[in-house]
């Protein structure tokens, strides 16, 4: 009766959608707290594989309830895209099923194109969005311009903001950006055209879950991105637009902070990042573009090549003590299956002269910083049929090990391979078992 927060520990794709499907299956809840469509989250079944956006990846246990909490913003043609994509395979998403807040904001079609206008407009300092509106959305919410779930279903209340909005986007879009205006009659009944189909789903959420965490019921906190990416403690301003520590939860759910039991932390074995930003242990030759070879490092939302690198200690430190992990998935271990020798990050060298453990907040010193290495020798050897942390290769067993002693954390899930068998868990608990 517990309950678990699974949170990407890097810059986001640590293999959260395999981790959450792995604990959820005797869950009551699983639930997404912020961020929205620019999430991808695989989980591989079989031969089948799903490539999860906004609907969270408890989805495929018959059994679990799903909750998009107040903290997501939601973009209905997407939501309902997903759902018929799901339902088109054998995956039944009805209402009882899939619950969404009344409070979580809408994306409108002007966040999405703002998104993709101001970055088509930056030439150096381009961020690299997933173009999906997440970034106006949340300006909108936070300058309390934004419509809410419970604002669409309000016929005559959301007609008349949003010809207001509307006409001041509009103008932003074409003397601002130099885009086109939006038509504001085909915004509106586009949107109007979702609210009675958006209502079955809509649910006062937060109470939901305070009811079910008061009668004991295990819940199951889905991250999104990763603890790098967060509004506030990420690479700013090379980050996303909410929070996406385990900060977010509370404000994201409802779910007071001092209830969270554990917290999961996911990490690769190495290091991935898709779109701008600093990256000290990026690999740009021929290791980090084998890396996404074998680690087919291409994003699940925008299709784009991932940068690869080493394992970062001094960014996974941080995160790890922000989110107060209790225990590490580490993912993707057998993409390393092939390495003579693995590599560590253990310092930064920072480019006005001395040596760092902590992770600066400047993007400047993180741009040149320069890491400090500690090699381990690979164990080439497969991985992926081993179920027990004991068979695997010494080498690799030294790695976790290595791992654990330096992030003081224990790792109690070993992912080695993309589907649900190949899975090593010890230690951590899994709801129903
Ligand atoms: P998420 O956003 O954190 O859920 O991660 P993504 O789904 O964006 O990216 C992780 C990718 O790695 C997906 O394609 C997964 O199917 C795949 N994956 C997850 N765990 C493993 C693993 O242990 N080994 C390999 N080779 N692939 C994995
Ligand atoms: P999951 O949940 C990796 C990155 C984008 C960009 C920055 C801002 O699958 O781990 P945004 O569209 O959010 O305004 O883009 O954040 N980004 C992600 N990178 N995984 C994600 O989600 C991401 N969601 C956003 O590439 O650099
Ligand atoms: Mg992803």
């Amino acid at each position: 009766m517990t309950v678990t927060c699974v949170i990407g520990v890097q810059w986001g794709d640590e293999g959260k959608g395999k981790i959450v499907d792995l604990l959820a299956r005797g869950s009551h809840f699983v639930v997404r707290y912020q961020g929205g469509g620019n999430a991808g989250h695989t989980v591989v079944v079989g031969r089948e594989k799903y490539v999860l956006h906004l609907i969270p990846s408890g989805i495929l246990h018959p059994g679990v309830r799903c909750v998009i909490g107040n903290g997501v913003v939601v973009d209905p043609a997407q939501f309902f895209a997903e759902i018929a994509e799901l339902e088109g395979r054998g995956v039944r998403v009805g209402a009882g099923r899939l619950c969404l807040s009344d409070r979580a904001h809408l994306v409108l079609p002007y966040h999405k194109q703002h998104d993709q206008l101001a970055e088509a407009r930056r030439s150096a300092g381009k961020i690299g969005t997933t173009g999906r509106g997440i970034g106006p959305c949340y300006m909108d919410k936070a300058a309390r311009i934004g419509f809410r779930v419970v604002d669409l279903l309000n016929p005559g209340r959301f007609a008349a903001q949003l010809a207001t909005v509307l006409a001041e986007k509009n103008r932003i879009a074409t003397a601002v950006y130099g885009g086109e205006a939006l038509d504001g009659a085909a915004v509106l009944a586009e949107y109007e055209g979702y609210r009675e189909r958006l209502r079955p789903f809509v649910t006062d959420t937060a109470t939901l879950l305070q009811n079910a965490s008061e009668e004991g019921k295990d819940i199951l906190l889905e991250g999104a991105q990763g603890t790098l990416l967060d509004v506030d403690f990420g690479t700013y301003p090379y980050v996303t637009s909410s929070h996406s520590d385990a900060g977010g939860i509370a404000a994201g759910c409802g779910l007071p902070a001092r209830r969270v039991d554990q917290v999961i932390g996911v990490v690769k074995a190495y290091t991935t990042r898709v779109g701008s930003g600093p990256f000290p242990t990026e690999l740009a030759d021929a290791l980090g573009s084998g890396l996404r070879e074998k680690g087919e490092e291409y994003g699940a939302t925008t299709g784009r090549a991932r940068r690869c690198g080493w394992f970062d200690l001094v960014a996974c430190r941080y995160s790890v003590r922000l989110n107060d992990v209790d225990a590490l998935a580490v993912t993707k271990l057998d993409v390393l299956d092939e390495l003579p020798a693995i590599r560590v990050a253990t310092a930064y060298e920072l480019p006005g002269g001395g040596r760092t453990e902590e992770f600066p907040a400047d993007v400047e010193a993180l741009e040149g910083a320069r890491p400090v290495y500690h090699e381990l020798p690979g164990w080439r050897r497969p991985t992926g049929g081993v179920r027990r942390r004991v068979d695997l290769p010494p080498e690799a067993r030294a790695y976790l090990d290595y791992l654990e002693e330096a992030l003081q954390v224990p790792v109690q899930i070993v992912s080695v391979g993309s589907e649900r068998e190949q899975t090593i868990v010890e230690g951590v608990r899994i709801a129903g078992t």
